[in-house]
């Protein structure tokens, strides 16, 4: 039997099995959630055994559990390294979504379920390419799984199992599917992902909050100045102020830049799928070039003072904020953090103090296009599409993939199959049943190419 037939054959076996795991609200970042990680983290793992991957376990971290799992069939051939995760973000705003986010439907041809593509839907595939290759006959790679609990708040955790783990973990190449391509008829390679320093704010005004006619105009309103010092961190040009940001900032050549400009992109449309009068960002880059090869700030989160029912009159004593700053190739996060820091603390005027808090970072990444795992990609991809896929930098940032290249010494081909419009990490998160299939029909034809070419 051949990958199609097998497919065929047990199409909604494997879509019901997804949606079992589409039901378990594996939020990584609420700690009410933990009992359903785990249990996810279970089903995973049985997954895995029951199609035959060997010593399927699961590792206990600080945090939330690493599935791994291997089949090594031959010491002399490559070995291909799936790496994945079983978490998913936070489903709220609830009263967004058309349907239950842990309660899977089809609709539309689109299945849909918090982490339908971010990122169950997408590691799956792999699972079940890998029960098509070893029943029927036609692994021709050694494969391990690594599948990690805590991909949406840092993989914190992660960081320290691989600088422990090296060897279990070696591996010729890592696959993951968590990106995607740019439409079902244009596929597309993730050659590039952006880096990360994440960062929450914090200034205090006075000690308590005020009646804000009494004490109104004579003391600083920490909201007011905490506005006033965020929209400073960018100028007219629409770049970032903070002194020494760009320093590092990879330059990309015009030709470059001209080659990654052929890469089809409609403006109207995406004008037009986000509801936008207009697009904004730095002068001088394109969408494409501001969404992927420059570095950015953005506020996630903003809050303080009194935001109920009705009005309060009050000068509250505390504003906040949580900042993300994608970064691009060699800029370092702890670097940009500290240049955040001190920078955030200069500008604060007197009459107030400011806390910075870092959270998570993670350093960007770019694959070549001419490696072993790039070809293979693409020309399963080229096999299955019908088209050759273009390479393309994404503005996500996936921090692991950079610490896999320094700890592992492995480079990550990024090969996902969801769409932009997926919805990922917001309400109504879907995934084509046909990106489903189309990467499971495309991955066993990766190993056939990576062991051919390796
Ligand atoms: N799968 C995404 C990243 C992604 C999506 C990259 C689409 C490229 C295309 C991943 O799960 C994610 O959401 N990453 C976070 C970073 C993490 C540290 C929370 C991100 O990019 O915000
Ligand atoms: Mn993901
Ligand atoms: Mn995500």
């Amino acid at each position: 039997m051949n990958t199609l037939e097998y497919i065929e054959k047990n199409k909604d076996r494997f879509l019901n099995e997804l949606f079992e795991l589409l039901k378990e609200p594996s939020i990584s970042a609420d700690p009410e959630y933990s009992q359903n990680v785990f249990k996810t983290a279970e089903i995973v793992r049985d997954n895995l055994k029951k199609i035959g991957i060997e010593k399927a376990q699961l590792f206990e971290t600080k945090g939330h559990p690493i599935v791994y799992g291997e089949k090594i069939i031959n010491n002399a051939l490559p070995t291909v390294l799936i790496y994945g995760h079983y978490d998913v973000q936070p489903p709220d705003p609830l009263e967004l979504w058309d349907s239950d986010p842990f309660k899977p439907e089809i609709r539309d041809g689109k299945i849909y379920a918090r982490g339908a593509c971010d990122d169950k839907g997408q590691f799956f595939m792999h699972v079940k390419a890998a029960e098509i290759m070893i029943a029927t006959n036609q692994l021709p790679c050694n494969i391990k799984f690594m599948i990690e609990g805590e991909e949406e708040v840092g993989s914190n955790n992660l960081e320290e199992f691989v600088k422990e783990n090296k060897k279990l973990l070696s591996a010729d190449t890592i696959v993951i599917s968590d990106t995607g391509i740019i439409a079902n008829d244009v596929p597309s390679i993730t050659t590039g992902l952006r880096g990360l320093s994440y960062v929450e704010v914090e200034v205090t005004g006075p000690n308590r909050d005020l009646h804000s006619g009494l004490y109104g105009g004579a003391v600083a309103n920490p909201i007011n100045i905490l506005c006033k010092m965020i929209a400073s961190l960018h100028d007219e040009k629409k770049q970032i102020t903070i002194p020494g940001f760009y320093n590092d900032v990879e330059v990309i050549s015009n030709q470059e830049r001209s080659l990654m400009g052929q890469a089809p992109f409609d403006l109207e449309s995406y004008k037009k799928e986000l509801d936008l009068n207009d697009t904004y960002g730095e002068e001088g880059f394109t969408t494409m070039e501001r969404n992927s090869i420059r570095p950015t700030l953005d506020v996630n989160g903003i809050w303080g003072g009194y935001t109920g029912e009705g009005a309060k009159t009050v000068i509250a004593s505390k504003a906040y904020a949580k900042i993300s700053m994608r970064l691009v190739p060699h800029q370092n996060s702890e670097t940009i953090t500290k240049l955040f820091e001190k920078h955030f603390t200069e500008i604060a005027p007197k009459g107030v103090t400011v806390k910075v808090s870092p959270h998570h970072g993670g350093e960007a990444y770019v694959s070549p296009i001419d490696g072993p795992g790039y070809l293979a990609a693409s020309k399963a991809m080229t096999d299955t599409f019908g088209k050759t896929p273009v390479p393309v930098r994404s503005g996500g940032s996936i921090p692991i993939v950079a610490l896999f290249e320094k700890e592992l010494g492995v480079k990550s081909i990024l090969m996902g199959f969801g769409l932009d419009s997926d919805a990922i990490h917001s309400p109504n998160e879907h995934y084509g049943v046909f990106n489903f299939f189309k990467g499971i029909e495309t991955i066993p034809l990766f190993f056939k190419y990576f062991a051919e070419i390796k």
